[in-house]
Formats: structure tokens, sequence, C-alpha cells
């Protein structure tokens, strides 16, 4: 518990204490800019004395967007406000971090409160808000009701990249001490690791080290975490960034068991360079995802520094350091 207190520098950025808040949408957003709700929300966990306030899933281009609320960081605008929360979350004491990602065939959904559903025809009605044609790996929807996205091609995966670059430039301009890529909970990034959503028969798809490519560049146990498009900036991520990964730990389908599940995630834990901190979340807490997770930890997360996340996880089971949010 006393080390929870304890300054720790990850990667070079110095926390006050090992306090991490999680990234945490707030489907608050217009125009992915954020605004006086994001501000007080950021504000009061730098506020209350957390070492490192991480803002929520922010999206690097306009198709990625999850829902019409998520924050962006592709235009002047959504940058200058970023700016603005980076500067009040350092005012206040704490280290500013955002996590990048892209919501890949789940974008274009309804924020939560609206059902959480793909946008449809009464949110046009009620809302004006209408869906916009969504990708992934592969022209599979995420379930029946949901659009049939759009199988990205190499054009496509290139420009991917470079709006990941550009949106990485836009955060460190921006103040952000730490970019966490969002690879979990069915988004973009994970919809290319996991065999049950990327069929893809080109050098993104097939054996792990393909599905892993967009996430980690070149040789896996040797490079650093980062997608390939961001390798042209590594120096200057290496001086200014902690890099961290999100890993999405579910069982979605009956098609993935725990035994196929724990190998992909413990390989893919194990292949990431031992000096980046991960978080490891844990979808859904169903008993078989809880099992599922603490294998996967206990096979991988041991003598790495590893932040711990498990989404409705009971807190009684032996995954123990679950939402502790320590670097241990
Ligand atoms: C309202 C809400 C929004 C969330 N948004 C994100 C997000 O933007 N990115 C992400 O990786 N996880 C997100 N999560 C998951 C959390 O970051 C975290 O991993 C999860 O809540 C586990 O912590 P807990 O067990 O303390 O809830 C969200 C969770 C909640 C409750």
């Amino acid at each position: 518990m006393a080390k929870l207190f304890e300054p720790i520098n990850l990667g070079g950025v110095e926390l006050h204490n090992r306090v991490m808040i999680s990234p945490m949408c707030q489907y608050s957003a217009e125009g992915g800019v954020a605004n006086e709700w994001h501000r007080a929300q950021y504000g009061r966990f730098a506020m209350g004395g957390a070492g490192l306030v991480m803002i929520e899933a922010t999206s690097v281009n306009a198709e990625g967007m999850g829902t019409l609320g998520d924050l962006g960081l592709w235009t002047d605008e959504q940058e200058a406000a970023l700016t603005e929360i980076a500067r009040a979350i350092s005012a206040l004491g704490a280290v500013p971090g955002i996590q990048l990602g892209h919501s890949g065939r789940k974008a274009a959904a309804q924020r939560p409160w609206h059902g959480n559903a793909p946008l449809g025809p009464q949110d046009a009605e009620e809302r004006n808000e209408l869906p916009w044609p969504v990708v992934a790996p592969s022209a599979l929807a995420m379930a029946e009701g949901w659009q049939v996205p759009q199988a990205l091609d190499a054009a496509g995966i290139e420009a991917l990249k470079a709006d990941y670059a550009a949106a990485t430039r836009r955060a460190l301009r921006a103040g952000y001490k730490v970019v966490e890529l969002h690879c979990a909970h069915g988004y973009l990034m994970h919809e290319f690791l996991s065999p049950l959503s990327n069929l893809r028969e080109d050098e993104y798809g097939g054996s792990r080290e393909s599905r892993m490519r967009l996430t980690e560049g070149g040789d896996q146990r040797e490079s650093h975490l980062g997608l390939d498009g961001l390798r042209a900036l590594e120096e200057l991520l290496a001086s200014h960034f902690e890099l961290k990964a999100h890993i999405g730990i579910s069982l979605a389908d009956d098609a993935m068991t725990i035994e196929r599940l724990t190998a992909e995630q413990a390989w893919i834990l194990d292949s990431l360079a031992d000096n980046k901190e991960m978080a490891i979340s844990g979808g859904a807490g169903s008993g078989k995802t809880v099992l599922a997770v603490e294998k996967a930890i206990r096979s991988a997360a041991e003598g790495r520094r590893t932040l711990l996340t498990c989404y409705n996880a009971p807190l009684s089971t032996s995954t123990g350091a679950a939402s502790s949010r320590t670097a241990a």
C-alpha cells in the first residue's frame, strides 16, 4: 500500500505516485473538441492527487469515432482544446497522458445513454445523427445489426498509420507526456490482433506475427512497441513519451476458448519489449474471463511492470492487483 504513494519513473516520465486514472470515454465532445466538461473531469482527478491522468480514447481520424461525442485529434481546433486540458492537468500537479484510438467496426454507434447500438434512422430523425461507413481488417460485422465494415486495403492502412503519426505529433505538441495506444475492447487494433475479426491473407493477417504487424513494427522481439507508421518518430518518442498498450482480454465468442485466448495474449505480452509498461484490461467480468485474465497475467506479467485494470472483474478473485492501478 505504501508503495502506491511513492514516486516512480516510467520511461523517463516522473510520476509523483503510482495512481493512474484509466482512460474513460465521456461521450461529451462536439466535433471531437474537448470542452468545459473535459476540463472539469480531468482537472478534478489531477486535483485529487493522481500521478497520471489518462485522457479517454481519442480518435485519430473522423471515421474512427466510436460515437459523435468522442474526442478527436486530427484538427487544429481539437489540438488547441486538448492543449488546454493538458495544461490544466499539469498545473494541478499530475502528468497528462492521452489514449489514441480508432473504433474500427464499432464506430458510428450511439452514445451509451441513447442505447449503445449502431446509429440508425431514429438517431437521424431525433438528433440529426447520421452513421458513416466504417472500416476494419475484414468485412465482418461485429454482430447482427451492425454495419458490415469495409476491409482496409493497402492504401487505407498506410493512411491509418499516417493518421496515428499525425495525432501522436499533435499529442506531443499539446503537452501530453504519455501516449497509450488503444489495442483493446474490440476496437480497430484489437480487431487486427484477433483471429476472430482478422481474416486477412496479406501481411497484416494470418499468423500472429502478421496480425500484430500494425501494433508492433518490424521484428516483434526487438522493436519498440508502436505502429510501424510511428517508427520514424521513435527517437522523438523515446525522449518524450512512455508508450503503453492497453490490451484487451475477453471471451466475446464461443470460438475463442480460454486456452486459445490465453495462448494468444500470453504470446503477445511476451513479445513486447521488456521495458514497456502495459495495461491489461479484462473485458466483461464473467467467470470465464476472470479465469483467462488470471492465467494470462500469471504466464505473461511476471517480472514486468504491468498496470492491471480488470473491467468489472470481481475484486475477490486472485487477480489481486486488479483495479489497483499500481505499477508493480
Ligand atoms: C465510463 C467508462 C469509459 C471507459 N472508456 C475507456 C476508454 O476510453 N479507453 C479504454 O481503454 N478503456 C475505457 N474504459 C475502461 C477503463 O479504462 C478501465 O480499464 C476499466 O474501467 C477497469 O477499471 P475498473 O475495474 O476500475 O472499472 C472505460 C470504462 C468506463 C467505466
